[in-house]
């Protein structure tokens, strides 16, 4: 096919941009994914109207010091670990993505916050393009009674959502999902990029026009992104993600994008017979049914966003039997692993050349904060050589390539908690400890390199 002057092919899997007709998507190398997207209206979706004559201004620059600062904009959710995450509550005219795996609570977790916020007196709309009126009805009976300010609405197509949303001014709007809208204008099938792309423009607009919170729920493909190149992050205010695994009962939200508060906090959800519960602590959940007679499990402090949280790293090192051999993390970064395993071989002598490790978060958990360094180093040390580790004490540290212990963040929260949960040793870098006030009834240990740490424990 030949590309007309103007046209512009999408890859239906992943979004790849190319103004010439393909075969194969040579980004994700499906076959036959191209498709045809003209970008006619594009312009004036995204507010680039020009302006007939541009000598009247409607807004003017403004002093940022006379910009008022209202805090009493943001609402409550009513979900203490929702509004952590949201960093504080709902802002007025935001948009927020809460992405996620199919099934893992999203729908569930805002039909709760839409139960809430119209309990306090707010005026909240569900959009579905999933569900009939009726599945919605009975999951909303599994999580109690509802106020009649909160409307459900079942459609797809933009253009009606939006007179909608015009005429009902919603305080709150949530979009489930936006792989199922379409807009009539763009000729390419729902949740392709074309689509999500334009559908988004138009619900940023309404969000900002209008001063409506909206939400927006976006499944994640098997590659663990939301419709094609993470092309929704950049357009949305805040971005959400469910972590845990489904099966299992705990939900991790997780904020990795928030222009109106920090990022990496997270709340820490149960799924229940009626919807999702708050975690309250999350420390005693996640070392709940820990074993402290197995070698190979080591209790770390993470400090997760603004909060500290105790999980336990469990590895297994074993003889390989083959050439290569086998290593595998899972809630933790793989490279890391093996760079860590590098570390100890070269700086430790521990020699762990020719064996298999497994690593694993306890937990479901995907931590990604370098405390976490020295709990790796200590579970395989504690495998390796078959020796349980004190299960009284808990570590943090980052590790160096030289083999040094570093600083982190918080030191203090980290071992305040490792109190609260009644750990009597921590084994923390030693640069860290005269800044920390030792709680009552907790020894602090202070290590300078991964040798020391692995006699320690
Ligand atoms: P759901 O919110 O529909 O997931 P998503 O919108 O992310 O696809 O979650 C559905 C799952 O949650 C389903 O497996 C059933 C379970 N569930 C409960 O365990 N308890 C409940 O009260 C509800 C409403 C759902
Ligand atoms: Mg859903």
């Amino acid at each position: 096919m030949p590309s007309k002057k103007g046209t512009q092919f999408y890859c239906s899997e992943c979004g790849y941009e190319s103004s010439k007709w393909f075969g194969q998507c040579p980004a994700c190398k499906a076959w036959n994914t191209a498709v045809e997207a003209p970008e006619t209206k594009a312009a004036s979706v995204h507010g680039v109207v020009s302006r007939q004559s541009a000598s009247r201004l409607t807004h003017h620059p403004v002093r940022i010091t006379e910009v008022r600062r209202d805090e009493s904009e943001r609402k409550t959710t009513g979900i203490g670990e929702l509004d952590r995450v949201l960093g504080g509550g709902i802002v007025k005219g935001s948009l927020v993505l809460v992405g996620g795996d199919p099934g893992i609570g999203k729908s569930t977790l805002l039909l709760q916050m839409c139960r809430n916020l119209a309990e306090n007196g707010e005026n909240v709309l569900y959009v579905s393009g999933e569900e009939s009126l009726q599945q919605i009805r009975m999951r909303a009976e599994r999580l109690g009674a509802f106020s009649d300010r909160l409307s459900l609405f079942c459609e797809t197509n933009l253009s009606d959502i939006r007179e909608a949303i015009e005429e009902t001014k919603p305080a709150v709007v949530i979009i489930d999902s936006i792989q199922t809208m379409y807009c009539e204008e763009v000729t390419s099938a729902p949740g392709s990029i074309a689509q999500v792309r334009e559908a988004t423009g138009i619900l940023m607009q309404l969000a900002k026009g209008l001063d409506t919170s909206v939400f927006v729920v976006g499944h994640v493909t098997k590659e663990g992104v939301v419709a094609g190149p993470r092309m929704l992050e950049h357009m949305v205010d805040t971005v959400l993600y469910f972590e845990g695994d489904r099966s299992a009962a705990y939900r991790i939200l997780r904020s990795v994008k928030n222009r109106f508060g920090s990022t990496n906090e997270i709340g820490v959800f149960e799924m229940e017979e009626d919807g999702l519960q708050e975690v309250a602590n999350p420390s005693e959940y996640m070392l709940s049914g820990r074993s402290e007679t197995a070698s190979g499990n080591v209790v770390v402090c993470l400090a997760e966003g603004t909060r500290p949280m105790l999980v336990e790293v469990q590895a297994l090192v074993c003889d390989s039997n083959f050439g290569l051999p086998r290593r595998t993390a899972s809630g933790a970064d793989y490279n890391r692993v093996n760079l860590l395993m590098a570390v100890m071989e070269k700086r430790a002598r521990i020699h762990l050349g020719g064996q298999d490790a497994y690593v694993n978060v306890a937990g479901g958990l995907k931590a990604a904060e370098p405390g976490l360094d020295l709990g790796i180093v200590t579970a395989i040390a504690s495998s390796y050589a078959n020796k349980v580790a004190d299960p009284d004490t808990v570590v943090f540290g980052e590790v160096g390539l030289s083999g040094e212990v570093r600083a982190v963040a918080m030191p203090q929260q980290r071992v305040n908690e490792a109190a609260k949960l009644g750990f009597k040793r921590v084994i923390m870098p030693a640069v860290s400890v005269r800044k920390v006030k030792a709680p009552e009834g907790i020894r602090l240990i202070g290590v300078k390199n991964i040798s020391q740490a692995v006699g320690e424990i």
